[in-house]
């Protein structure tokens, strides 16, 4: 389906992203994982090609320009065009009411899940653009969508992945690239795993999150992911999807 393809996962080495990089390999095309855990994005790669697909990991912290600079241009080297580009790698920060979050989690988060969404378009866009288009999917949150208790900080910056995804895909919808965000309830990862350990009063909570009556799994963002980047969903761009087993439906 995607051979010929070059598609960009950032924050690769775990979670939503690798299930994301393996099912966008599985479909063809030639994957550039991306991430700051070099020795698990390197796993992941080697994984993808022992398993017959291509694929290359590169290190990038997605919070700093210049690694996301270079980033770009190793694949622009390497490959001469970008197809896809899942911007996902993000972080929870720290969990409590915004009165006790301090300023650094406030920098931290903001630079890994906004600023680095910033970054990646803003370098992905004109290579986009020279080959006659693309698609962006930008990863938000339910979070993005709706007000939740004890992740305020987090939240913004996901509101703000909605923004950003808005504003460039009204901008270069004539251009040929479609930029839409997914919004995932809680999913299976470790992300989730760690606000559990270090808040277990937190698990009935998100375990009766969903009126579906459970959690997501990784591989159900990624086949969301994979099917905006098909020509069927042509005409989808400037969306923010839910997967979120009716969450933001109450
Ligand atoms: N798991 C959930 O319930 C859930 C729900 C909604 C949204 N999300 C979003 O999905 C995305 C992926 O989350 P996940 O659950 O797969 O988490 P995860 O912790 O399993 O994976 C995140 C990956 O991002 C990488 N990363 C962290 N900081 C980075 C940086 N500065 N530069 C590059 N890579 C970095 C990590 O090393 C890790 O490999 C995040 O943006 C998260 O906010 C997750």
């Amino acid at each position: 389906m995607f051979e010929g393809k070059v598609a960009l996962v950032t924050g690769a080495s775990s979670g939503i992203g690798l299930v994301t990089a393996q099912r966008f390999a599985r479909l063809g095309a030639k994957v550039v994982l991306s991430d700051v855990n070099d020795e698990a994005g390197d796993q992941a790669a080697e994984q993808i090609r022992s398993d017959g697909g291509e694929a290359s990991y590169i290190h990038a912290d997605v919070s700093s320009y210049d690694d996301v600079a270079s980033l770009m241009r190793q694949i622009d080297e390497t490959y001469g065009q970008l197809d896809f580009a899942f911007n996902n790698a993000g972080i929870e920060g720290e969990i409590g009411p915004i009165e006790q979050s301090s300023l650094e989690n406030w920098h931290r988060v903001i630079a890994v899940n906004l600023s680095s969404v910033f970054y990646c378009m803003k370098e992905q866009i004109p290579l986009m653009k020279r080959n006659g288009g693309g698609v962006i999917i930008n990863c938000s949150s339910i979070a993005g969508l709706v007000g939740t208790q004890g992740s305020g900080v987090y939240g913004a910056s996901k509101h703000g992945v909605i923004g950003l995804t808005r504003s460039a895909a009204i901008e270069h919808a004539q251009a040929g690239i479609r930029v839409n965000a997914v919004c995932p309830g809680a999913i299976k990862t470790v992300l989730v795993e760690r606000v559990i350990t270090e808040h277990p009063e937190m698990k009935e909570m998100i375990d009766n999150l969903h009126p579906i009556g459970r959690m997501g799994e990784p591989e159900e963002v990624a086949a969301a992911v994979t099917w905006l980047c098909q020509t069927e969903s042509a005409f989808v761009t400037g969306i923010a999807l839910p997967i979120d087993g009716a969450l933001t439906a109450r």
